[in-house]
């Protein structure tokens, strides 16, 4: 029998080589067959047979000359991507460009793997080079399919099943801490609460463009798309909003349009079920057309967000040392998008009991989902001395993770911030709230450090 670690061990990774080079096809194909973990599968001389190959044999890895006639190599890339997403393309470059950072940034943040500089007559070009890059890059979209990795960034998520615990608070605090403390530091506050979300009037800031403006570029999402819509708020600190007040109607549509077809839609989905159950061949009246449409429509949105969320989020933390996002307390494919994607997840909980039993059902949440517990930690907001229940209490509820931060109640301190937009670490005061935020920074700065230096 063979097991799936054997399959795993057996399978080898699958390269189409893609060059109007005869010679350094052949160097390639070569290096390609000694390797135990690669196999070639073919070879193309033009961007269209290079297309037409990745769409009918779907490699793992293309190694893409940059001389090959006709299309610009960049083009051929993307288009490979957009056949078949799960390839890994790294550019043969005939020229010097592996060097320019420029360069550099704009073909990775298509979703190019790496650039490898060729020249004939390909004497320099090593085995092990190749060879390392070539899994190097096949690892990178494994990982990126698995949903982590990609980037040196670390996104920390703010959640709750429940709305006013502060999360919107502390999210905004922690960003404004975490570039304070550090202002080489790349850090961005996103408002991934799309709904409803309003994080730029907790930081005085009026937003004029959303995350939505990103759609267009949904492909690739660049640093410079990114920061055109993330404006820098409180020195250094960039802010992604969530959609505009008159974007949200897109949202909400959905809710409002509920009423008015419930029936007929319901009656459009009795009947599709039926056929598809009796295996019958599906047959859809004339007049159930624009329910069908309306309702595909609807599903297209969905996909678009869900997809827009994580490409933003990869796009981020390829682009950013630090993205603290905030989210609402309804589990929205962006929310559950987030949590996937988070190398820390906080949660934060208040000293009572609906506040306990919302952390609770979280974890639960948490754990079905598949997340590692090593994700996960609480931070308790709005303690106070007198409280019924204390700090130990929860710790002890909640033992098997761990408390990052304990922030007092303290809304005298927290009020003219909230009002006016300032963030705490723009208060020349020492207060309580701002130590332990510092804290809290200081601990995820620990715990989560950036992969490397940029
Ligand atoms: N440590 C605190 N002490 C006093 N008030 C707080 C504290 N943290 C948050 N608040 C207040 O609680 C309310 C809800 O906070 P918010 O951040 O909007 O919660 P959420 O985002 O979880 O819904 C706000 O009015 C905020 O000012
Ligand atoms: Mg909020």
């Amino acid at each position: 029998m063979v097991t799936s670690i054997d399959w795993q061990l057996q399978k080898k990774v699958r390269v189409l080589v893609a060059s109007d080079d005869q010679s350094l096809t052949e160097r390639l194909w070569g290096f390609l067959e000694q390797g135990s973990d690669t196999r070639p599968i073919g070879t193309a001389q033009s961007g269209r047979e290079c297309l037409e190959i990745v769409k009918n044999q779907a490699p793992d890895v293309l190694l893409v000359a940059d001389t090959l006639p006709g299309e610009n190599v960049l083009e051929v890339c993307r288009e490979a991507i957009h056949i078949h997403p799960r390839v890994a393309p790294v550019i043969l470059a005939r020229t010097s460009r592996h060097r320019d950072p420029e360069y550099l940034h704009q073909v990775l943040d298509m979703g190019v793997c790496d650039v490898i500089q060729v020249e004939p007559p390909y004497a320099d070009l090593r085995y092990q080079h190749v060879l390392e890059s070539v899994m190097q890059a096949y690892n990178l979209i494994q990982e990126r399919i698995s949903g982590i990795g990609g980037g040196i960034g670390r996104v920390i998520t703010l959640f709750s099943m429940k709305g006013g615990v502060g999360k919107s608070t502390i999210a905004a605090n922690l960003a404004g801490l975490l570039w304070h403390a550090e202002q080489r530091r790349r850090v961005v506050l996103a408002d991934l609460n799309w709904r409803f979300g309003s994080l730029d009037s907790y930081i005085g800031h009026i937003a004029r463009q959303s995350v939505l403006d990103l759609i267009p570029v949904l492909d690739a999402i660049s640093r410079n798309d990114l920061e055109s819509i993330a404006p820098p708020v409180h020195g250094g600190v960039r802010l992604l909003p969530a959609p505009l007040d008159i974007e949200r109607t897109e949202f909400t549509r959905d809710l409002l349009e509920r009423d008015l077809l419930e029936d007929d839609r319901a009656t459009l989905i009795d009947d599709l079920l039926v056929q598809i159950r009796e295996d019958r061949q599906i047959n859809i009246q004339r007049h159930q057309v624009d329910y069908l449409e309306m309702m595909l429509k609807k599903e297209k949105v969905k996909q678009i967000v869900t997809v827009l969320a994580r490409r933003t989020l990869q796009s981020l933390r390829r682009n950013f040392h630090y993205i603290v996002a905030d989210t609402n307390s309804n589990l929205d494919d962006v929310t559950f998008t987030a949590l996937e994607l988070s190398d820390l997840i906080l949660l934060v909980c208040t000293p009572d009991v609906p506040s306990i039993r919302a952390t609770r059902a979280a974890v639960t949440l948490l754990s079905e989902l598949g997340i590692n517990q090593e994700h996960v930690a609480i931070v308790l907001n709005r303690t106070a001395r007198r409280s019924e229940i204390t700090t130990a209490e929860v710790c002890n509820l909640f033992s098997d993770y761990e408390l990052l931060a304990d922030v007092p109640a303290d809304f005298a301190t927290l009020q003219p911030f909230i009002n006016t937009g300032a963030l705490l670490h723009e208060a020349p005061l020492n207060s309580a709230p701002l130590k332990a935020m510092q804290k809290l920074a200081q601990r995820i700065v620990d715990r989560v450090p950036v992969a490397r230096a940029a």
